[in-house]
Parts: C-alpha cells; sequence; structure tokens
C-alpha cells in the first residue's frame, strides 16, 4: 500500500512511518517541520515538506503518488498549551484535518486512520473509560480533535469515507535507542523528569496535589510508542480488510469489517494508571538519580485521571501491547534522552539518518 503519513517526522509519525516500511508499504511523509524533525523520518520514506492548508500539495501528492491510504498525525498536541490559544489549535489539528479531508475526497482515497485522543473524554464519569462513553473535553487541545472526529463520522456518512479513530492515551518511551521525543517546547511528565537527570532543569514541578486520587497528583496511562504504532498498521490493515483474508463473510460480519462497516473507533492504552509521583519515582528507580520534585498549582485542563479500556481493540484487531510496564517504558525513553541529549539537533551519532 501507498501511505502519505501527516506528521510523519514527529515523535509518533516517525515510529509509523518506519513500521510501516518494514511491513513492505510505501511511505510519503508530509510535515511542516514545525515540530517534527527532518531527521526523524525514515530514509526509505519520501518527505514532504509542506504544510496540510496547502490544498494544492495536498492534491499533487495524493494523485502524483497514487495514495492509497492516509494516516493523519500532524497536529498540536499540548492540552495545557491548548487552554492559552486555543485558536492555534483549531486552526492547526481542525481546519488543516478538514484541508486534507476534501483533498482526500477530490482525489477518491478513501481510507484515513486518524490520531485522536483520551481527552476527548475530558473528566470521565468512570474508569476504565470505553469508547462509547461521554465526549466532554476539558481542554481546547480535545475539542479540536473530537471536532475532527465529527467531520470524518459525516464524511463516512455521505461520502463513504472509512475511518479508523485511534484515542491515545499517554504516548510515551522510545522505539529505539536512536528514535524519540523531542518535543520543543516539552510539556510531557516524562521527558522533563528525564530533563532534570540531565541537569537542563533543577526539579520536576508537579501540576496540582489536590486532586482526587490516592496522592492528589493526576493519573494516566503511559502506553509505548511501539504498541501505539502496531495499532495504526492493524487498523490500516482492518480498514483494508486484508487482516481478514480469508475469513468467510460471516466471520467478517461478526468482526464489522465489511465494505459497509461501522468506523473503526479504539482507545489505546495499557489499562492501568500511574500518578505524577509514582512516575517520578519509576524515574528515580530507572536513573538512580534522586529527582528533586516540588508541589504546583493545577495546570488548567488537566484531567484528575485518564486510564483506558482497550478491550475493543484487542477483541476486534487482535492487538496486544508488548511493552505494558513502566518500568521498560521508561527505560526505553532514558535510554533516547541519555545519548540524545539534544534531541534530534546533534545527530552526528546517527550516521543512517537523512541530514
Ligand atoms: N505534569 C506535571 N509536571 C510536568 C508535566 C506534566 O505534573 O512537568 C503532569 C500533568 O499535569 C498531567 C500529567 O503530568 O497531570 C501528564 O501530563 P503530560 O503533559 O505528560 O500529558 P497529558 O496527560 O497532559 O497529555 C497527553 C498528550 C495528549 C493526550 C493525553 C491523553 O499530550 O495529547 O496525554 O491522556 F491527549
Amino acid at each position: 500500500m501507498k501511505v502519505l503519513v501527516t506528521g510523519g517526522a514527529g515523535y509518533i509519525g516517525s515510529v509509523v512511518a518506519e513500521e510501516l516500511l518494514q511491513a513492505g508499504h510505501a511511505v510519503v511523509v508530509i510535515d511542516n517541520l514545525s515540530r517534527g524533525h527532518r531527521q526523524a523520518v525514515p530514509l526509505d520514506a519520501e518527505l514532504a515538506v509542506g504544510d496540510l492548508a496547502d490544498r494544492a500539495l495536498l492534491d499533487r501528492l495524493l494523485r502524483e503518488r497514487s495514495i492509497d491510504a492516509v494516516i493523519h498525525f500532524a497536529a498540536f498536541i499540548e492540552a495545557g498549551e491548548s487552554m492559552k490559544a486555543p485558536e492555534t489549535f483549531f486552526r492547526n489539528n481542525t481546519a488543516n484535518a478538514l484541508t486534507l479531508l476534501e483533498a482526500m475526497l477530490a482525489s477518491g482515497v478513501k481510507r484515513i486512520v486518524f490520531s485522536s485522543t483520551a481527552a476527548l473524554y475530558g473528566d470521565p464519569e468512570h474508569t476504565p473509560i470505553e469508547e462509547d462513553d461521554p465526549l466532554r473535553p476539558a481542554n481546547a487541545y480535545g475539542e479540536s480533535k473530537l471536532l475532527v472526529e465529527r467531520m470524518l463520522a459525516w464524511f463516512h456518512r455521505i461520502h463513504g469515507l472509512r475511518y479508523a479513530s485511534l484515542r491515545y492515551f499517554n504516548a510515551a518511551g522510545a522505539s529505539r535507542p536512536d528514535r524519540g521525543e523531542a518535543h520543543q517546547p516539552e510539556t510531557h511528565l516524562i521527558p522533563r523528569i528525564l530533563a532534570v537527570v540531565l541537569g537542563r532543569a533543577a526539579q520536576v514541578n508537579i501540576f496540582g496535589t489536590d486532586y482526587p486520587t490516592a496522592d492528589g497528583t493526576c493519573v494516566r496511562d503511559y502506553i509505548h510508542v511501539s504498541d501505539l504504532a502496531h495499532a495504526h498498521l492493524l487498523a490500516l490493515d482492518a480498514l483494508a480488510g486484508l487482516r481478514e483474508k480469508g475469513l468467510p463473510e460471516e466471520g467478517l460480519r461478526k468482526k464489522g469489517l465489511r465494505e459497509d462497516s461501522p468506523p473503526l473507533i479504539y482507545n489505546l492504552g495499557n489499562g492501568q494508571g500511574f500518578s505524577v509521583r509514582e512516575v517520578v519515582e519509576v524515574a528515580r528507580q530507572v536513573t538512580g538519580h534522586p529527582i528533586p520534585a516540588i508541589e504546583c498549582p493545577r495546570r488548567p485542563g488537566d484531567p484528575a485521571v485518564l486510564i483506558a479500556s482497550s478491550q475493543k481493540i484487542r477483541r476486534e484487531l487482535g492487538w496486544q501491547p508488548r511493552f505494558p510496564e513502566l518500568k521498560t517504558i521508561v527505560e526505553s525513553a532514558w535510554e533516547w534522552h541519555r545519548t540524545h541529549a539534544e534531541g534530534y539537533a546533534n545527530p552526528a551519532t546517527d550516521a543512517s539518518r537523512r541530514k
């Protein structure tokens, strides 16, 4: 299959691009490099540097490269930032997704896997969260993604677009020691903790210690980026009907994978929650560093607890996490940060990289 990966120079997109290539697919990455890194794009992928707002570029790529399917990552992701400048999230995440969908429609590309988020659920009524639980985002980031899910549903209904929406919980870890998380600015908990170990920050700020949780800090479900990436390949295969090859019609119908099947909407997490304090403690064990932490006020827009039920994707697509342990996740992140303190800025050690 020939796959257009938007945001393929980013943290998760670049891992998926690599997995797609390994599975024998051809990959075209479109990324404006505002957050992504040229060096993160696998050498065997084509890189088109450009913006999703550029409809002419999208038309050209979709048609000239004979794209079969799109995996759409490109977006701003910092929930906290979205509470300061929501307009940038609605422009980049929502409006640009519409441009992409219009271009797909015009080019007859009918399949898309969308990077959605646990932030759709807001403060959930119960945990673990299931896919048909109420969608009430607590931050503008979550709303910007929910609007895309709503557009996808209408495009499915009216234009027959086939889509999978993967609602990520907290992506973390590194797929290889030389491919990892390098956001600028970095707002995520695990890299910020490891920055302290590297001497780049004096202490970790714990945002909020008065949440209704066992130790008063927010609880999240951390998922290894490779496990997340693998789900995209399963979803893509499911959209193409490939995984069910050989299954009789009846089997296909039971699994909801017919041509006229409903969209595939899945949570992706490990079903286990860790508080901010617990994550800091695991990082202390992994790195052997004391990691000073100070208590700070809450960060606006943070739900207290986000834990996924991923039973649906396990049941329907056979997804299974290979690295569910938080310690393994933090170890892999540490391996990347320890050896790439500057992120991708100093790729001299990574000879196989795109320069
Ligand atoms: N936190 C701190 N100190 C920090 C950074 C984070 O205490 O320096 C806390 C946050 O307040 C939050 C938790 O650690 O309670 C996790 O925060 P992250 O910023 O790492 O992740 P979020 O849960 O805010 O958001 C992430 C992704 C979103 C996704 C969400 C799904 O950035 O895209 O997970 O759960 F939607």
